[in-house]
């Protein structure tokens, strides 16, 4: 399968989880493009059976789990588009402290649904990356090989 892997990071948690994600479904012999939002285009969407995205919550403009700021041209861009039936995966890093957790993973999964899009699998949500790695980058990996099992 030829997969689009798009991801935002600040301070990198979802840049790695991105890696563990694209060596998974690598090893499962899939084509896997990676890009930071900021280099991706809507109108590359159609050119994928599958696209993943990946990003932080974040707050601005006194609005807490926003996706990272880096993907609102790419949504804003997008938001006419259509893609019927075209699958997503998506994954999010937030903290539980937050009053909105992951709330990227929300706006993620309606720009989705308002594109025509098919989430393909359950939304990964990690909790405080760096507070567990160890055990996060587990929960990365083992989303991404039952994503691998769900394309097969
Ligand atoms: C200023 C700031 C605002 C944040 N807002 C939220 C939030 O609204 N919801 C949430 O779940 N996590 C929030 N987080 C936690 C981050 O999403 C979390 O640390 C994530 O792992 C960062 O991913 P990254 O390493 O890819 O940048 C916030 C963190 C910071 C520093």
């Amino acid at each position: 399968m030829n997969i689009l892997l798009i991801y935002a990071s600040n301070s990198g948690g979802t840049f790695l989880s991105s890696g563990i994600i694209v060596d998974v479904l690598k090893k499962h012999q899939h084509s896997v493009v990676v890009k930071n939002v900021r280099e991706a285009d809507p109108s590359e969407i159609g050119n994928y059976d599958l696209i993943i995205l990946g990003s932080p919550s974040w707050d601005y403009q006194g609005k807490e789990g926003q996706p990272h700021q880096d993907y609102l041209p790419f949504l804003e861009k997008a938001k006419d588009k259509n893609f019927p039936g075209k699958p997503f995966a998506i994954y999010g890093l937030g903290d539980s402290s937050f009053a909105y957790f992951t709330g990227a993973v929300d706006h993620l999964e309606n720009f989705v649904k308002n594109i025509g899009g098919k989430l393909i699998t359950t939304s990964l949500r990690i909790d405080g990356f760096y507070f567990d790695q160890e055990n996060n980058e587990k929960k990365v990996t083992d989303w991404a090989e039952d994503l691998a099992t769900k394309i097969a």
